[in-house]
């Protein structure tokens, strides 16, 4: 199929197989690597991007199901004008081997963006589909509740 998807605010015309996930549009096709794949059926959410705003799956989101405007990690900041989690990441050196963090980052951008005080149970609920092997969840939370001006 032939489509245009906007990704970080640019038109993108993709010509792909509608059924591609749109992961592998925005790292392959694209060739924004931040947007990483762990189990490839939505257990793991080192793929989250956001679309319209929601914090989504890439590789449970098929191209041709793609409605709205796509934001991925490259397009939260930028390295002289980072998102304030972005700054609140560097700050508390929550990241280990990285790999999972863009997709912590993103869903955590969504959660503050419906919830910006967001209390324990809210942070639980919402970032319990993002693994971390490293086991930086400690630093995760701490680096959210900075970047949401709440006392860790
Ligand atoms: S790669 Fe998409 S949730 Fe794991
Ligand atoms: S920092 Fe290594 S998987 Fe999260």
């Amino acid at each position: 199929m032939s489509k245009t998807i906007t990704v970080n605010g640019a038109e993108h015309h993709i010509d792909l197989p509608g059924e591609v996930p749109l992961l592998w549009v925005l790292r392959d096709q694209l060739n924004m690597t931040g947007t990483k794949f762990g189990c490839g059926v939505a257990a793991c959410g080192a793929c989250t991007v956001h679309i319209d705003g929601e914090a989504v799956r890439s590789c449970q989101v098929a191209l041709e199901d793609v409605e709205g405007a796509v934001t991925t990690i490259e397009g939260l900041g930028t390295p002289e004008m980072m998102h304030r989690l972005q700054q609140a990441w560097v700050d508390h050196q929550v990241a280990q081997c990285g790999y999972c963090q863009s997709g912590q980052i993103m869903q955590a951008a969504a959660l503050l963006d419906t919830t910006p005080n967001p209390s324990d149970a809210d942070f639980d609920e919402a970032m319990a589909g993002n693994l971390c092997r490293c086991g930086t969840y400690p630093r995760i939370r701490a680096a959210i509740k900075d970047a949401a001006g709440l006392e860790g």
